[in-house]
């Protein structure tokens, strides 16, 4: 996310249901920080190769989860967590018509109950950036993937950020369950996107 995502789409008509919808809830909320379009087109192709279960840190107003949502096959589950009660409640409301979607109002640790999952996408808390940091190996199946979102892409190494070497990136380029790629979606944002190995 950054903090002018919700902004970065225009016109909420010209995006699909539900992606629309979440916007429009996003901004009468006054919402700003849902991911962008460029992240959103990432979370829905990922979202194709789910087989079971999809899951999601800070649901927002839903606008990730609606991007997931689009992609997933039929039958695949959606599980998103948001701490804000009042956030968690409008984007369960967004889904409403969705059994397959879940949004539940918890911290993010809550993911650990519901899961393995195939694709979990980490965009409030669990990240490695001060709020707790997830373990790939209790919540992916094996060759489940993981996308940790909002960096600034880097052309050294180690990547920066505040002139110090990026601790969460590094946490995720470099941890030993995963195979993991920093990949540049705009010219001011990139994703982690790392698979869990398969046990040799
Ligand atoms: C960047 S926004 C999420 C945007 C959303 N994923 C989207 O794509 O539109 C981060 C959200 O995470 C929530 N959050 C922050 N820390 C959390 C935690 N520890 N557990 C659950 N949710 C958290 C915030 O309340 C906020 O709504």
């Amino acid at each position: 996310m950054g903090m002018d995502g919700t902004n970065a789409y225009g016109r909420a008509d010209d995006w699909p249901e539900p992606v629309g919808r979440a916007l429009r809830a996003a901004r009468e909320h006054g919402f700003a920080q849902s991911c962008r379009p460029e992240q959103g087109r990432l979370l829905q192709v990922l979202a194709g190769g789910a087989r079971v279960r999809i899951g999601e840190s800070g649901t927002g107003h839903g606008v990730g989860l609606a991007w997931l949502a689009s992609g997933a096959a039929p039958g695949v589950e959606l599980v998103s967590v948001e701490r804000d009660p009042d956030r968690a409640s409008a984007a369960a409301g967004l889904f409403a018509d969705r059994p397959d979607v879940r949004v539940l109002c918890a911290d993010w640790t809550e993911l650990y109950a519901h899961g393995p999952y195939d694709l979990l996408v980490l965009d409030g808390g669990g990240q490695a950036k001060g709020g707790g940091t997830a373990d790939p190996e209790r919540l992916l199946a094996p060759g489940g993937v993981l996308v940790v979102d909002d960096f600034t892409p880097v052309g050294s190494w180690p990547p920066l950020f505040e002139g110090r070497p990026d601790g969460a990136r590094l946490h995720w380029l470099q941890h030993p369950a995963l195979r993991a790629v920093d990949l540049p979606l705009a010219a001011d944002l990139s994703s982690v996107v790392a698979v869990r190995k398969h046990p040799e």
